[in-house]
């Protein structure tokens, strides 16, 4: 049937999200299968009625005109249309990295600490008791956007006024100084299964979105970890990515702290990027499996 390539649309993330899609579409051509791209939720819609549309495979990353929030997911499933990745309940709860964190709490996975800031909160007190550095973020942002480390009392209000431009809530977490590093996601059969870990090694200070998508010098190891830290890593990202009620795909960003080698769980993304830069086709790469395989893989998780 015709495969829609979601991409694009409004959110924070469109120039990624173009750029995911259009690698996504190479690679279903090349595979035979009859595929084109659509741009946006509104344009998918036309192509649904004008029935064009068997089954979606969504790249269209981020909340807010994006499609990671489970907004679509609802919009096709009320269609009857299959799409690639997680449910309406999955998407709309990993979207929104506090609700996250409080499943994972209350299942003992660890995260780190966090205040939700609501208006008018007073960030100075919240810095307090997470004692610095911290990191702020909006909590239902991608790809970094909207997020700053701070290290000193005088950064708090800008990090806060960053975040504070884009929709919903914000939160500040304890920054954990050590390896940037995430686990990929796909269902293999009736089963999820982790791929090897990707430990990212910025030139920079962090893995924001320059060393993201824009630097060429950011250098990736896969696996990420050794022996029984590499096995807990893969354990703890499955958990927290079924935790989370999610399916399919995804991938699920995670940190080490530098002195005690302890994981944190930052968040899963649920349509995850797959620009040349990305990490999910880095990490099944490492199993021998290409590009082309994997879009192939994970169009299938859009049946049943
Ligand atoms: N939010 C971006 C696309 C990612 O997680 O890869
Ligand atoms: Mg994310």
């Amino acid at each position: 049937g015709r495969v829609a390539v979601l991409m694009g649309g409004t959110s924070s993330e469109r120039e990624v999200s173009l750029d995911s899609g259009r690698n996504v579409l190479e690679a279903l051509r090349a595979r035979g299968i009859d595929a084109h791209a659509v741009d946006g939720i509104p344009a998918l819609i036309e192509a649904i009625r004008g029935g064009r549309v068997d089954r979606v495979f969504n790249v269209l990353h981020g909340s807010a005109g994006g499609g990671e929030d489970g907004v679509l997911q609802g919009l096709l499933t009320a269609l009857g249309v299959p799409f690639t990745g997680s449910d309406v309940l999955g998407s709309a709860l990993s979207m929104d990295k506090i609700r996250t964190k409080q499943v994972w709490l209350s299942l003992g996975l660890p995260t780190p600490r966090y205040v939700r800031l609501a208006k008018g909160a007073d960030v100075h007190a919240a810095a307090r008791e997470l004692g610095l550095p911290v990191i702020v973020k909006p909590s239902c942002e991608g790809s970094s956007v909207g997020v700053s480390r701070v290290f000193d009392d005088a950064g708090l209000d800008g990090a806060v006024a960053l975040a504070a431009q884009y929709p919903g809530e914000l939160l500040m977490e304890q920054l954990i100084v050590g390896d940037e590093l995430t686990v990929g996601i796909l269902r293999d059969g009736d089963i999820h299964r982790a791929l090897p870990s990707i430990r990212i090694v910025p030139k920079g200070e962090w893995y924001d979105y320059h060393a993201k998508y824009v630097a060429e010098d950011t250098q990736y190891l896969c696996p990420g970890l050794d022996g029984a830290a590499e096995e807990e890593i893969r354990r703890i990202a499955l958990a927290a990515f079924e935790a989370a009620g999610c399916s399919g795909w995804g991938r699920v960003d995670v940190m080490r702290d530098r002195a005690s080698g302890r994981l944190y769980l930052l968040e899963v993304n649920t349509a995850p990027g797959m620009t040349s830069h990305s990490l999910v086709p880095k990490a099944a790469r490492q199993l021998g499996i290409g590009f082309e395989e994997l879009c192939w893989r994970i169009l299938e998780t859009s049946v049943g």
